[in-house]
C-alpha cells in the first residue's frame, strides 16, 4: 500500500532533486484516479469555484465549499497528502478566527495540511498556524483572491521592485514556517531563482522548469469543460470532454431512437404471474417474455413493485 507523504519526505525530495508532482482534485472520483496514478499531493484548490461551481473567480468560494469538496477528496484518496485552500477572507479576520477555519478542514475535511495566499502581509497567521501544529503551504506570484488588486491574471516579478518582493514574501513564509511554497504565474528565472534560495520545496504552476514540483488544474490537463485549458502553461493530456460529449450524444440519440434499452438492459418476468395480474389479453399487451431464470423473474416482479434494486 502505498505510503502518503510527509512533509519531512517532501523536503527530502527536493534535497535528492526529485521532483514534486501536485495535482488539483475536488471530489472522491478525480482525487481516486489521481491517487491511483501516483500523484504526490493532491490540491483541493479554490480554482474548484471556476472548474466545478462555473464561477468566473475563486472569490465567491466559502469554508463551507472548501470543507465539504476536501472531504469528498479525502475519501477518495486516503493514502495521498492533501492540502486544502483556505478560501477568500477566511484568514484575514484575527488569528483565532484563521486557526478556527484552518481546524475545521483539517478535522471535517480531512485535509492534510492547509494553503493560503499571500507573502510577508499573512506571515504571523502563517507562523499561529504552524504553531498550532497546521502544516501552511504557501502561495505567491499570481494570486487568483487578490485577482483585482492585481488587475487581472498577468505574469509577476517582471519587473525589478516585484521581482524583489516575491523574493521577500518568499523568504518570510519559509521563516514563518511554512512547509512549501507554490509559485504561480512567474518568470521562470526568477521562479528558479527563489527555489534554489530556499530550503523548502517550491511547487510551480507556469513558473517554469526551475521549480522543485509542479502543480496543475484537473479539469485543464483533461480537457474536463474547463474554461481555463488554453492557457500557455497548461499542458493537456487527454480530451475527455469531448468523450464524456460524444458518449452523452450517443445515448441521448439512443433514447429518442428506442436503441437503449435492448433486451440485455431489461428485467422479464414470468407470464403466470403477469396473467394473473392482468387477465389473459393484457398479459401480451405487457409485452412478456419468459424470464431467463428464476431469480430474474422474482427480482422484476419486485422491481414493478417498487422493491427492486436494478
Ligand atoms: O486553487 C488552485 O487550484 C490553486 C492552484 C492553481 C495552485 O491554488
Amino acid at each position: 500500500m502505498k505510503q502518503p507523504l510527509t512533509i519531512t519526505k517532501l523536503k527530502k525530495m527536493k534535497q535528492s532533486g526529485e521532483p514534486i508532482s501536485m495535482l488539483t482534485a475536488y471530489d472522491y472520483p478525480s482525487a481516486k484516479l489521481a491517487e491511483e496514478a501516483g500523484i504526490d499531493i493532491i490540491l483541493v484548490g479554490d480554482s474548484l469555484g471556476n472548474v466545478v461551481l462555473g464561477y468566473d473567480t475563486t472569490i465567491p468560494v466559502t469554508l463551507d465549499d472548501m470543507v465539504y469538496h476536501t472531504r469528498a477528496a479525502a475519501r477518495g484518496a486516503a493514502h495521498t497528502f492533501i492540502v486544502a485552500d483556505l478560501p477568500f477572507m477566511t484568514y484575514h479576520l484575527g488569528k483565532e478566527t484563521t486557526l478556527r477555519n484552518a481546524a475545521r478542514l483539517m478535522q471535517e475535511g480531512h485535509a492534510n495540511a492547509v494553503k493560503l495566499e499571500g507573502g510577508a502581509e499573512v506571515a504571523e497567521e502563517v507562523a499561529a498556524l504552524v504553531k498550532a501544529g497546521i502544516p501552511v503551504m504557501g502561495h505567491i506570484g499570481l494570486t487568483p483572491q487578490s485577482v483585482h488588486q492585481l488587475g487581472g491574471y498577468r505574469v509577476q516579478g517582471k519587473l525589478e521592485k516585484e521581482a524583489q518582493q516575491l523574493i521577500d514574501d518568499a523568504k518570510a513564509l519559509e521563516a514563518a514556517g511554512a512547509f512549501s511554497i507554490v509559485l504561480e504565474l512567474v518568470t521562470e528565472p526568477l521562479a528558479a531563482a527563489i527555489s534554489s534560495s530556499l530550503s523548502i520545496p517550491v511547487i510551480g504552476i507556469g513558473a517554469g522548469r526551475g521549480c522543485d514540483g509542479q502543480v496543475l488544474v484537473y479539469h485543464d490537463i483533461l480537457q474536463y469543460a474547463s474554461p481555463y485549458m488554453e492557457k500557455r502553461f497548461v499542458k493537456t493530456y487527454a480530451d475527455i470532454g469531448t468523450t464524456i460529449r460524444g458518449a452523452i450524444s450517443s445515448y441521448v440519440s439512443d433514447v429518442k431512437s428506442r436503441e437503449f434499452p435492448q433486451q440485455a438492459h431489461v428485467f422479464p418476468m414470468e407470464q403466470e404471474v403477469l396473467r394473473q395480474l392482468y387477465g389473459g389479453t393484457k398479459t401480451e399487451a405487457a409485452g412478456s417474455q419468459s424470464p431467463q431464470t428464476e431469480q430474474e423473474g422474482a427480482a422484476s416482479a419486485d422491481a414493478r413493485k417498487g422493491g427492486g434494486q436494478s
